[in-house]
């Protein structure tokens, strides 16, 4: 899982498809048009894969490892942890702590409508970990170097009254990268349910678990000039073919 700038990937990339193309005097290849699709649909950069649900699989796998249950990856919290760090975008500070404190009422006046959430399938939230960092990390790196790097977080991870887990993951445009964790004692299945039969609405930035949606970075300010450039270019590349 890594993160690409796909800008600069997708030039590159036309730019060889050109010169192959002019070479042989053949067509695109079909690979381009994908990155292009891979490009428009997810905005500037997009995250390979979806790193927030390697989290729960290493959170998963840290509790099996201590004879603890697997927590249930539940779409509807992990974007709800999504929100949360949504809302604390600006408040990862120089030394990377996250000083933010949502209200009770947001979990339900904000994260859950954010999401689809169905309000009476909200239940107990038994714990929170958030973390920020100054750069994206890898899913391993977060979990050890962000999210669960003290006592007090390990033994937060371990509560046995935990039934589910959310992760959601955002970064800021030129700025930190930040993840939460969200636990709850909820049923399986009934609790935290998505509307329109588990689609909920569809985010803008961020990673989620669960998410049937591939996920992009969350830095959606694309470079006006070079999508305008980038347009240029397939333009000029396409007249050359005809
Ligand atoms: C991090 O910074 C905050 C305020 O900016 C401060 O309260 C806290 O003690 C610092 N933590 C560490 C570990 O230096
Ligand atoms: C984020 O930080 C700002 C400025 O320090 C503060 O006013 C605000 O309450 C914080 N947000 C939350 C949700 O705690
Ligand atoms: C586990 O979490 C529950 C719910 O948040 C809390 O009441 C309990 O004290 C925690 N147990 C431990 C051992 O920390
Ligand atoms: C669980 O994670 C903690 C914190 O990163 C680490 O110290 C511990 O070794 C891990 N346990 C297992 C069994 O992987
Ligand atoms: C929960 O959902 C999973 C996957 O859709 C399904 O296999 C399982 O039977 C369900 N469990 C309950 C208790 O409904």
């Amino acid at each position: 899982m890594k993160l690409c700038h796909c800008e600069w990937l997708v030039l590159c990339h036309l730019l060889l498809a050109a010169v192959v193309a002019s070479k042989n005097h053949g067509s695109v290849p079909s690979s381009s048009y994908l990155f292009v699709l891979v490009y428009y649909t997810t905005g500037a950069s997009v995250l390979i894969g979806n790193p927030a649900d390697d989290l729960v699989e290493i959170i998963n796998k840290n509790r099996t490892a201590q004879k603890l249950s697997t927590l249930s990856d539940t779409p509807g919290l992990g974007c709800m942890a999504l929100q949360y760090v949504e809302l604390c975008k600006k408040n990862c500070t120089s030394n990377n702590t996250v000083e933010c404190k949502p209200s009770e009422d947001d979990f339900t006046e904000i994260f859950a409508p954010n999401c689809g959430v169905e309000l009476p399938t909200i239940d107990t939230i038994t714990g929170h970990i958030v973390g920020c960092q100054s750069k994206y990390l890898e899913p391993s790196l977060a979990f050890s170097q962000v999210l669960v790097k003290n006592k007090k977080s390990l033994s937060l991870l371990k509560n046995k009254s935990h039934t589910e887990v959310g992760v959601g993951m955002v970064g800021v445009h030129k700025g930190p990268f930040l993840w939460c964790v969200l636990f709850s004692s909820g049923k399986k299945n009934s609790t935290f349910v998505l509307e329109d039969h588990g689609i909920g609405i569809k985010q803008k930035n961020g990673c989620y678990s669960g998410s049937s949606i591939p996920c992009n970075g969350g830095q959606k300010k694309s470079a006006m000039w070079i999508n305008i450039m980038f347009l240029g270019f397939l333009f000029v590349f396409h007249l050359q073919l005809l």
